[in-house]
């Protein structure tokens, strides 16, 4: 995919694996978007676990964005979205979440669940717009600061045994 205009150069924008290569960016993403930032070595397990799939979003060579997604027994959790702040609002977000549902699709993942803090808007305009709901708040989950986390899933339906 292509963005840009006029006479300015177009970017190459793409969603690829996460390679080891791309570790020390997505770290520094993470401590720009989380209070509870993961560590490197625990992003190099993202590489290496069964669980999970891990994809940066880059323009051509700069990691701008990543996501992880996590299946286990058949249901789905998206563990991390982000985006860096300077390249947030170009749409990047939603080309994540749309490769984490087409990969929930392939894995014939019914049900995804999320948790977010009850403060992030963004994030929350975000999953409603991919047919997430609100199920349950967690009081007081988060630290520094300390908020409530909301539960939300995207349900298919499909399942009969809820
Ligand atoms: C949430 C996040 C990933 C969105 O990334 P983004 O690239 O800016 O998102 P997009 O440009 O694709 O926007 C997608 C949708 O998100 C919502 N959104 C994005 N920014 C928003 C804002 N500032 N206010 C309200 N809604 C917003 C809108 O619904 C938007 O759709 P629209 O443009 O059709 O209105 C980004 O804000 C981020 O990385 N935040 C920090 C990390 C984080 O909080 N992750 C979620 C943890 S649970």
């Amino acid at each position: 995919m292509a963005a840009g205009t006029g006479t300015q150069k177009e970017l190459c924008v793409q969603i690829v694996d996460l390679q080891p290569g791309d570790l020390p960016a997505v770290r520094a993403l993470e401590l720009e978007c989380f209070s509870d930032a993961w560590s490197e070595k625990l992003l190099q397990d993202l590489l290496t676990s069964s669980w999970d799939k891990a994809w940066v979003l880059k323009e051509d060579e700069t990691v701008c964005g990543y996501s992880n997604f996590r299946v286990i027994a058949g249901e789905g959790e998206l563990m991390r979205i982000a985006v860096h702040g300077a390249c947030r609002g170009r749409g990047y977000g939603r080309l994540l979440m749309e490769r984490l549902l087409r990969e929930a699709e392939e894995e014939n993942v019914e049900d995804i669940t999320l948790e977010v803090r009850a403060s992030n808007a963004p994030a929350i305009a975000l999953y409603e717009a991919y047919g997430f709901q609100k199920e349950a708040v967690r009081k007081n989950y988060y630290s520094g600061p300390t908020e409530d986390a909301l539960i939300y899933w995207k349900r298919s339906g499909k399942s009969i045994d809820r």
